[in-house]
């Protein structure tokens, strides 16, 4: 039976298209069914959402889940009680503290037209502002903080908001998320904000934490991986999901398209196989394009 190629019946296409809903190497979680592990970073985001004045960095490599936590913060403060408002903006290279604050608002406030260039929009600006548009509380989430060109005014600007959203007890929590140099290029400097800014780190998964997220989507899809192929994808991430995402959907949809609900090696190798073969095209396809 084929091993690659279209999948050859309708419930077959069907499961094949539902692999790649599961596992997702290219787009963060935003299901908290498929989310796996982050106990104990799950406990400390929360925990500064739950005190006024806190406010929390998150930050590790690139591909360790960071986005993924932060959507699921989200759900689960949503399935609880209280109502909150909530806004995750990912930063630009062009974004200064100025334009950053202008997208946060726009999405607070639900509206295309700010009157921004009537005010200097500096942190008490931004505070005062915040104070008046929040009824209950909100969680404002800056992903990406890593693709900014930050310069010294703007982490004086950011450190500043978020010493004067603390001071005055403000009802919001900022999370601000990057890779680990451009948070602590924030926090070095000033560390008057010190005590009001959690710092949780985002460390590689642990094998466990790994095999949980093999686990979870494999239960959703009603398929199961031999134990040699969970511990040969978990040796091969090396502990960073977007890989684990990767090489499941691929060994799922190499034994979905031979019509078996089982996993084994022959189609964790057909997978790595697959995979090996596009990168090979892509440099071929871009070393085209560098000779042209
Ligand atoms: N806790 C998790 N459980 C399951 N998959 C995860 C988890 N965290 C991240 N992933 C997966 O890992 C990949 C990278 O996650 P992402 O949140 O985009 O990382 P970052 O924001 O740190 O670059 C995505 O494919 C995402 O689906
Ligand atoms: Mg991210």
């Amino acid at each position: 039976m084929a091993s690659s190629g279209i999948p050859e019946s309708p419930d077959m296409m069907v499961r094949f298209m539902r692999s790649g809903e599961i596992f997702t190497p290219s787009a963060p979680i935003n299901n908290q069914a498929l989310f796996a592990g982050r106990v104990n970073q799950l406990n400390r985001i929360i925990g500064a959402v739950s005190q006024r004045g806190q406010h929390a960095i998150l930050f590790g490599e690139r591909g360790v889940g960071k986005t993924s936590l932060a959507n699921v913060l989200l759900k689960i403060l949503r399935g609880s009680q209280e109502q909150f408002k909530s806004v995750i903006v990912n930063c630009d290279s062009e974004d200064r503290f100025e334009q950053l604050w202008c997208k946060i608002f726009l999405e607070l406030e639900n509206t295309q037209n700010l009157d921004f260039e009537q005010h200097q929009v500096n942190p008490e600006f931004i505070r005062l502002r915040l104070q008046r548009q929040i009824v209950g509380s909100a969680i404002i989430i800056v992903d990406e903080m890593d693709r900014l060109k930050t310069d010294a005014y703007f982490t004086a600007f950011m450190a500043d908001t978020i010493k004067t959203l603390s001071d005055h007890s403000a009802n919001v929590t900022l999370i601000l998320v990057g890779v680990a140099n451009s948070v602590e290029e924030l926090i070095a400097e000033h560390l008057s904000i010190e005590r009001a800014l959690i710092q949780i780190q985002m460390p590689r998964m642990s094998p466990d934490e790994l095999t949980e997220i093999l686990r979870k989507g494999l239960d959703l899809l009603s398929m199961t991986m031999d134990r040699e192929v969970i511990q040969s994808i978990v040796f091969l991430a090396q502990g960073l999901p977007n890989y684990v995402h990767l090489l499941a959907l691929y060994a799922s949809q190499s034994a979905i398209r031979t019509n078996s609900s089982s996993i084994n090696v022959n189609h964790l190798t057909q997978a790595i196989t697959v995979r090996s073969l596009i990168l090979e095209e892509k440099k071929e396809l871009s070393l085209t394009r560098l000779e042209i």
